[in-house]
């Protein structure tokens, strides 16, 4: 199921991250601002328990958690951008990383790295990655936590398009949650997504 969160705060710092003269500083800070701004709009509507604590006034109070752990998962490089917004808001977080990248002529992702953290297997888990182009990489992701036994894996990208949520789709169904703060028009000949914003990774980390 697909979910783009529209806000307007969204908008104006994804529009700063698009513009080709924002150096990596500018595009660093808007992608952490907005990927907090979408955790704080994604766990609207997550469970929380009763957490029962002692205010300084010594009085009994029965407060709230969230029900199970929560994993943000990166997919690196790029997930790496989202992750300190992500913690600034979720700080008792863990997190996973997923080490992959696309090769340039087949386009297939390729792993290089696993290491997710000890908890249960219906923990909440969030894939992360700014870019949703084929799909190819999160699909590649997903399946890595599902075969390790997740069973409550979720996807946060950036940008996505049609391409690429049709192949999650495709892979875990139409109830599989994806969530973007824009669906682009379109994927290029080189499989970039237009109008898109570049290279994430490069533009997160300076590198070209
Ligand atoms: C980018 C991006 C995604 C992937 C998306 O990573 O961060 O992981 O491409 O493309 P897909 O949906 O077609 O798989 P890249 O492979 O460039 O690696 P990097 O993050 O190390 O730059
Ligand atoms: N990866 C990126 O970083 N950007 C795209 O547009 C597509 C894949």
């Amino acid at each position: 199921m697909l979910k783009v969160l529209n806000h307007p705060l969204i908008s104006i710092k994804l529009t700063n991250m698009r513009d080709k003269n924002a150096d990596h500083s500018v595009f660093r800070r808007n992608l952490n601002e907005i990927a907090s701004l979408m955790v704080y709009e994604i766990l609207r509507n997550y469970q929380t328990k009763p957490k029962n604590i002692v205010t300084p006034l010594d009085k009994k109070y029965e407060g709230t958690t969230i029900d199970k752990s929560i994993v943000f998962v990166p997919i690196l490089r790029a997930g790496l951008g989202m992750l300190d917004g992500l913690l600034e808001l979720v700080p008792e977080a863990r997190v996973g990383h997923i080490g992959m990248y696309r090769d340039e002529q087949s386009f297939k992702a390729k792993e290089y790295y696993y290491k997710m953290p000890d908890v249960k297997k219906d923990s909440y888990v969030f894939v992360v990655d700014p870019m949703l182009a084929t799909g190819g990489s999160a699909v590649d992701a997903i399946t890595r936590l599902k075969n390790n036994g997740f069973n409550n894996v979720h996807l946060i990208c950036l940008v996505g398009v049609k391409e690429g949520v049709e192949n999650i789709e495709k892979h875990f169904g139409k109830d599989f949650e994806i969530y973007l703060a824009a669906l682009d028009s379109k994927l290029n000949e080189n499989k970039y997504i237009e109008p898109g914003l570049g290279d994430a990774g490069d533009r997160i980390f300076g590198t070209k």
